[in-house]
């Protein structure tokens, strides 16, 4: 079995009617329990294949399964419930909303869900051990470091026990002390809880610590 399954992925993005292929047929299998780090230049177009595995974006042509389910035959609120389900996503820029406080940016995949309140809090708590932060519950974040909203956001990412955890840049605004530390802190997830993982990267440090690496070059995966 394989958590994500390309087949010959196209995209291309229109504007004023002029193609600009990005994807020029992208084949990858990610097997569970792998940490496949994901290298390219700017503007080759690792975040436009990172938002199509996440389900943010659909592909001009090409098969993706996700953990066996055809995602292209979806309707958008399917993949929306899909994405619920089954990915977390962490960006470079954290995304946390202002006037929630960290508990409360935790907690809103569950509410999405309808979950219930107490175990809201409860899970919501003890992923929030996990990623360090459990004395912050109340702060919002620009009460919080960059590392420490970084947290938070994988934090939010990682409550709703997706099986696949998605990360595009997730140290590009951070020091290198604190990007090691989010880095350690994959890895830990990675090995310890057998989370999936895909990360997007510039630096070849990073991505030496992971299973798996491939290059995005001229719209190919090598
Ligand atoms: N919505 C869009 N409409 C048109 N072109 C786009 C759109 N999004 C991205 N592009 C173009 O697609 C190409 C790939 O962009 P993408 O954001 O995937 O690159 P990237 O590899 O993530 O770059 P970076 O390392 O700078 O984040 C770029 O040339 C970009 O200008
Ligand atoms: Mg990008």
């Amino acid at each position: 079995m394989s958590v994500v399954k390309l087949e010959t992925v196209f995209k291309s993005y229109f504007i004023d009617n002029v193609e600009y292929p990005i994807l020029k047929g992208i084949d990858l299998v990610v097997h569970p329990g792998e940490m496949l780090a994901i290298v390219g230049e700017s503007g080759s177009g690792k975040s436009t294949l990172m938002n199509i595995i996440g389900l943010l974006d659909h592909a001009s042509s090409g098969k993706y399964y996700l953990n066996d389910h055809d995602v292209f035959s979806f309707s958008e609120r399917e993949l929306a419930k899909l994405r619920n389900e089954m990915i977390g996503f962490v960006f470079q820029s954290f995304y946390l909303l202002p006037r929630m406080t960290e508990e409360q940016n935790v907690s809103l995949p569950l509410l999405y869900r309808n979950a219930h309140p107490d175990e809201i809090k409860e899970r919501a708590r003890k992923v929030l051990e996990k990623v360090g932060l459990k004395n912050f519950l109340n702060r919002k974040p620009n009460q919080l470091s960059g590392g420490q909203q970084q947290r938070v956001a994988i934090a939010r990412a990682l409550v709703g026990d997706p099986h696949l955890l998605l990360a595009d840049e997730p140290t590009g605004a951070l020091d290198a002390k604190t990007s090691e530390d989010i880095m350690n802190l994959f890895l830990e997830l990675n090995q310890r809880d057998k989370t999936t993982v895909i990360l997007i990267t510039h630096e070849e440090k990073v991505a030496r610590k992971c299973s798996r690496v491939l290059y995005l070059e001229e719209g190919f995966l090598k």
